[in-house]
């Protein structure tokens, strides 16, 4: 999958060729439908734009800290079950099969989740916008079942595997997590709507096990292979397993630490979370950081100015645990959220998304017929716009939180909206077309 494949040397640069990447190899043959994905990338980001929108018209409830307001709730969880959870759903049922070498999950049962799960954010979501008990009830339990059956299926495939890699440990530990954000976000519904049960740090778990577990232990297996795979010296990740145990005793302690009121195991947690994004750094740094050519990669690039917003997350969740001040989650979750997790999105998505077009419409298209190259089909430079407009519309936006100023807060979404949109339409062209070909071996 680098810049420069064309042709029939796309397997072989996707595995084969090379020497066996420990972080797995892939099996192309096992893509699920393209539709498939695609579904699920064009309704996350969707769910992501809504978001925006639901953001800048709750601008005075959040701006004057009302965040617990269920029209608040509404916004957040557009950005985290219907954009980001949704996007990493359509990229794991297109990955998993391609890297365990089982059978893709059937089209139906694929479809059928994503109907039920959309059903149920729509009851789930429009009910918190409108404050609608029942529909938060209904739609609650609607998004139960669809991430349950999602669950179900990957729990399948996982168990008809043929192989196991790193990348692997990764996943199959976040859908855990996710398993574990279900159970605790199904609590906070019931609790939202009969005040039961009334365990107090039942929101604090929630986001530690849904940002660290699901959403934090995802995206650094997803960005462990795609660096082993792009970076030009395919270097395998070394600390892989610290990052994995330090990230994974990090969130068990936290956890423990709040449900028990425990400030120590907190801070435990906390310096083990991160002493495994140092371990994570430290491995992405030797796949590539300081070598030049990997770095005139635009996706790697920008995935580098995914990681700097880590370290803005590490710097004020700290101040959040030493002062006590929740203004300090909120940029630091901010940081995490559109910063790490969004930016990285932008960033990978401009390698698989061409990949995939390639493979569906061009891959067995004959050996001597011409075909476009991956950059053919989604120009890499294109990575640029919504990068810097999502980065330059984050940082906006804390310093509109911060300041408590309403104009920076909107023209921060404004530009984080942009960004988005204009992926959405690049995104689109390089599926619809049409492509430049050349002849094989150019
Ligand atoms: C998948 C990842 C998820 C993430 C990252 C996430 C994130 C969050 C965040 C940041 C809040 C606090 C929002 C605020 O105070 O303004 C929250 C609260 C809440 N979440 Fe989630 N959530 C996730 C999944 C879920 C699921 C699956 C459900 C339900 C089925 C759910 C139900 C709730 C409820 C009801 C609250 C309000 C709790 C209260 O204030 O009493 N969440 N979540």
């Amino acid at each position: 999958m680098g810049r420069s494949i064309g042709g029939n040397q796309m397997g072989k640069k996707l595995g084969d060729a090379r020497k066996p990447l420990r972080v797995g190899r892939t099996y192309p043959e096992r893509t699920a439908a393209f539709g498939v994905s695609l579904g699920f990338w064009a309704t996350g980001g969707l769910g992501i734009v809504l978001g925006f929108w639901r953001l800048a018209a709750s601008a005075h409830l959040v701006l004057h800290r009302h965040l617990g307001n269920p029209r608040v709730l509404g916004a957040v969880h557009l950005f985290t079950l219907a954009g980001f959870s949704m996007l990493m759903m359509g990229a794991l049922y297109q990955l998993v099969p391609v890297l365990l070498n089982c059978p893709p999950v059937r089209t139906r049962s694929a479809l059928g989740q994503w109907l039920l799960y959309v059903i149920g954010l729509t009851g789930m979501i429009g009910g918190l916008s409108d404050d609608q008990g029942t529909w938060i009830a209904l739609g609650g339990l609607g998004v139960v079942g669809g991430i349950g059956w999602f669950l179900a299926n990957l729990g399948r495939l996982i168990l008809r595997r043929r192989t196991w890699n790193i990348t692997a440990w990764f996943f199959s530990c976040a859908l855990g997590y996710l398993a574990l954000t279900l159970m605790l976000g199904g609590l906070l519904v019931m609790r939202l709507e009969v005040h039961w049960p009334s365990f107090s740090h039942v929101l604090a778990l929630h986001l530690v096990v849904a940002l660290g577990g699901w959403f934090g232990l995802l995206m650094m297996g997803l960005s462990y292979r795609l660096w082993a795979m792009f970076g030009r010296r395919h270097q395998e990740p070394q600390r892989w397993k610290a990052t994995l145990g330090l990230a994974n005793v990090g969130i068990i302690a936290m956890g423990i630490g709040y449900a028990g009121s425990s400030h120590l195991l907190v801070w435990l947690g906390w310096v083990c979370q991160a002493a495994a994004v140092l371990t994570y750094v430290v491995d992405l740094r030797a796949a590539g950081w300081n070598d030049r050519r990997t770095m005139a990669d635009p996706a790697l690039r920008t995935q580098i100015l995914a990681t700097l917003f880590l370290a803005v997350f590490e710097a004020f969740g700290t101040e959040a645990l030493r002062t006590h001040q929740p203004s300090f989650w909120v940029l630091a979750i901010l940081a995490y959220g559109l910063g790490w997790l969004g930016l990285s999105f932008i960033a990978f998505i401009h390698k698989i998304l061409p990949f995939l077009v390639w493979l569906h419409r061009y891959a067995h298209s004959g050996g001597s017929s011409k075909r476009p190259r991956l950059d053919d089909i989604w120009d890499p430079k294109t990575v640029y716009l919504p990068a810097l407009a999502s980065a330059i519309g984050l940082t906006t936006m804390m310093v509109g939180w911060s300041a408590r100023g309403q104009g920076a807060w909107m023209v921060g979404i404004g530009l984080q909206g942009f960004a988005w949109i204009a992926l959405a339409m690049g995104g689109l062209r390089a599926v619809r077309g049409p492509h430049r070909t050349r002849p094989e071996g150019t």
